[in-house]
């Protein structure tokens, strides 16, 4: 019997694929099996990832609606779709302007939806879909000088939520990962910080912070036929933080 976590040969887009969290996931799809697609506006980095994991790269701004229109056509079709692209502008509260403000919702918020419901439609016609949205401890704490952000990942939790009431009848699961601090280009600031990096190991069950690996059994899980029976579901990755 062929494993419940086998995904060889399905196609897979995954936002944000050029670095940090999106490239780690990516590359075990394509390490799986799966033909990958990864999405973001730095062509160079793009294709560099591209080569070294095995992937497509496709160029654009999953924030602008007519970017994504072309990115879904030339995407075609996708059976698991994974929305990593996002940002966290930092800004004291008193600063946070309109710009900021949309720009982040924009990014984390808005593209999860209208890329998913473009994607939808072939996964409704195959009758199997996998989305795999990345929430945030800030789905349910809130951090300083991150309040659009913590806003933007709140809603994506309940987003999923919303996306599984919607798809799923349809054979589409729709989850969240929700990860720790793990190293990337979005938490240089932090782990720049050493002192600031061991408060926030400190507050895990582990007391560790995350490692991209970490992140790679959940999405295998929900990324495959083992996930079947489970969606609208947010899980941390974070090292039990979220437990205490
Ligand atoms: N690192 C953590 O500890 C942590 C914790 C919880 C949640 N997350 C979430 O994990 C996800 C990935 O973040 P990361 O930590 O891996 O940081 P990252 O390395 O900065 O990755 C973010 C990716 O999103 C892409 N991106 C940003 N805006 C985009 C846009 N408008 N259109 C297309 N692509 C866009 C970026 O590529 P371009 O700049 O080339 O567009 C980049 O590859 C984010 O949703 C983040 O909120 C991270």
């Amino acid at each position: 019997m062929a494993s419940r976590f086998n995904i060889s040969g399905k196609k897979a887009v995954v936002t944000g694929g050029g670095s940090g969290i999106g490239k780690a996931l990516a590359g075990a799809l394509s390490a799986e099996g799966c033909e990958v697609t990864i999405i973001g506006r730095r062509a160079e980095v793009l294709e560099a990832v591209a080569n070294e994991i095995g992937a497509t790269a496709l160029v654009g701004d999953v924030a602008n609606m007519s970017d994504l229109k072309r990115l879904v056509s030339e995407i075609g079709s996708a059976d698991i779709l994974i929305n990593a692209a996002g940002i966290n502008l930092r800004q004291p509260v008193d600063e946070i302007t309109e710009d900021t403000w949309d720009q982040t919702i924009d990014v984390n918020l808005k593209a999860v939806f209208f890329l998913s419901r473009a994607l939808v439609a072939g996964m409704k016609e195959r009758g199997w879909g996998k989305i795999i949205n990345i929430a945030s401890l800030q789905s349910e704490r809130a951090f300083a000088n991150s309040v659009p952000y913590g806003a933007s990942k709140g809603g994506v939790m309940q987003l999923t939520r919303a996306m599984a009431e919607a798809w799923s009848k349809d054979g589409i699961t729709v989850n969240a990962l929700g990860p720790g601090f793990f190293p990337t280009e979005l938490t240089a600031p932090v782990y720049g910080n050493p002192e600031k990096l061991n408060e926030l190991a400190a507050q895990t069950a582990m007391g560790r912070n995350g490692e991209l690996e970490d992140l790679v059994g959940p999405t295998l899980f929900f990324a495959s036929a083992a996930s079947d029976y489970v969606t609208g579901q947010t899980l941390y990755v974070d090292g039990g933080f979220t437990a205490k």
